[in-house]
């Protein structure tokens, strides 16, 4: 193949049809696909595997490759029944969109880098602030996930609390403290210890039957850390957890967070575009108050992997954090607007224009679409949850939380060991390949866990998964 595309004219059309034509086929099939292939890493390793490549292949022989080896042994994330982890399926726009991405590839550090670039991402942004009702002068940008989201946040949080460490490091001065439900996700711990903040000063908080951050736990908590000295930063709210899809109550936490002086960030890196589903609008109630959100458009807005964002209510709070300026990056003769930097806003300086495939996804389908499309998914849940209520073999362990669903096969008169027949249940399941679930513990019992984030399913699919698990637990019955 030639670098240059003006070399051969016709190069690129002809990579991109017979690409086009792996894509289409594997949209049409992914329903017959396994959720997940049945293999092994030296299987896979041993098809791939080759010394460093001195000359460029036919461009047929390494296609085929994708086609036959990459996309067939890959978990397949748009199958209509896997309802593993919190996996977006991603769409035919937003594959589209990545390759225009690609095509461009622009750099958008800043606008100058990118204009119309930066001005797209100014737009989505806007559409995100609107989506979860955040005020007009708030600001954000799109980074490469919720644990990149989730970090940006917390080090505009540290900023906040103790401005000298991001000059001076932490010195003698007592630990920050940052509060989060026993349910929350690790990219808080992991934030807090590449922050230098310790994840052990990540106080876990518990949580009540609904698995919702106990608040006066977390006041509690919050008063004695004062007295013994530590410094409390920063309260996480889950708006979703990856769990069980449990929401804190935002108003409750915005309470304590004005009352302590206390940073609120809302993890939303799942639940937060639920705020779009008439059904679940009102458990936002209060997010207007935090002074950071995390989404994750890579997850249910159904946009391609590598796509979250974070929201800071405080334009200033975020700049404190990240602005930095060079010689070689000072704005000369720009106006305000054109002198802006993505780099004041988050850690990256090089950055693709993850903005063109989420415009593209809303703009295309529009908000309505996606919203009814979420909506499908917790009714996909909810019927789920009532299938399992009803039936003798099976116990709902928590009521269904936006489209997460946590459950275990019970067969009557059985008197072993739950947990473990759940674990072998699961196992069983996932390697017949028709349904694909992952686990979670709900009050100390191991579960079968399901969470809905594809367009794909419908309510005949949850039918079918409740057969599959049934057929999965008597395999694992029978040893
Ligand atoms: C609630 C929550 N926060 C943060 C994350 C991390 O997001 P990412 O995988 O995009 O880094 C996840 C991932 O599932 C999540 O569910």
């Amino acid at each position: 193949m030639y670098l240059d595309p003006e070399a051969d004219p016709d190069q690129f059309r002809a990579m991109a049809s017979r690409a086009v034509d792996i894509v289409e086929r594997y949209f049409a099939e992914i329903a017959d696909l396994p959720a997940m292939p049945l293999t092994t890493a030296p299987a896979v390793r041993e098809l791939l595997r080759e010394p460093l490549p001195q000359e460029g292949a036919a461009l047929d022989d390494v296609l085929n490759v994708v086609r036959d080896i990459v996309y067939p042994l890959s978990r397949h994330n748009g199958h209509p029944r896997f309802f593993g982890y919190v996996a977006s399926p991603g769409t035919p726009v937003a594959a589209i969109g990545d390759l225009l991405t690609a095509g461009l590839n622009a750099n958008v550090t800043a606008w100058r880098s990118a204009p119309a670039g930066a001005e797209l991402e100014h737009v989505v942004i806007d559409w995100f602030k609107s989506i979860v009702g955040f005020e007009s002068n708030a600001t954000g940008i799109l980074v490469s996930g919720g644990s990149m989201a989730n970090f940006s946040a917390l080090a505009a949080a540290r900023t906040a609390a103790a401005p000298e460490i991001g000059r001076l490091g932490g010195g003698n001065q007592p630990p920050l403290r940052i509060y989060v439900s026993s349910e929350g996700h690790f990219s808080i711990q992991k934030a807090a210890r590449m922050l230098g903040i310790g994840s052990e000063n990540v106080q876990s908080i518990p949580v009540d039957a609904q698995m919702r951050m106990d608040i006066g736990q977390l006041e509690r908590r919050i008063d004695q850390d004062r007295q013994a000295g530590f410094r409390p930063m920063c309260i996480v709210a889950n708006a979703g957890t990856t769990a069980t899809g449990a929401f804190d109550s935002l108003t409750h936490l915005a309470d304590v967070a004005e009352r302590h002086r206390l940073w609120l960030h809302v993890d939303a890196a799942y639940g937060g575009f639920a705020a779009l589903a008439p059904s679940t609008r009102n458990l936002f109630a209060g997010i207007e108050r935090a002074d950071s959100i995390a989404l994750d458009p890579h997850k249910w807005l159904y946009t391609s992997m590598g796509c979250g964002c974070i929201l800071y209510r405080d334009p200033q709070a975020a700049a404190a954090a990240f602005s930095y300026g060079a010689e070689y990056t000072r704005p000369i003769g720009l106006s305000q607007d054109e002198a802006f930097a993505f780099w004041d806003l988050g850690p990256e300086l090089s950055r693709p224009l993850r903005a063109l495939t989420v415009w593209l996804q809303i703009k295309l389908y529009g908000a309505r679409n996606l919203a009814d499309a979420i909506e499908r998914n917790m009714e996909c849940a909810r019927h789920f949850g009532r299938l399992v209520e009803a039936a003798e073999d099976f116990e709902l362990l928590l009521p269904v939380a936006l489209s997460i669903f946590c459950f275990r096969f019970q067969p009557r008169g059985f008197t072993g060991d739950l947990d473990e027949l759940n674990e072998r249940t699961l196992v069983a399941l996932q390697r017949a390949g028709r349904s694909y679930l992952s686990n979670a513990r709900v009050g100390g019992a191991f579960a079968l866990r399901g969470c809905v984030l594809n367009y794909r399913t419908t309510i005949h699919d949850m039918e079918t998964l409740l057969e599959d698990v049934r057929e999965a637990g008597r395999l694992a019955s029978a040893g």
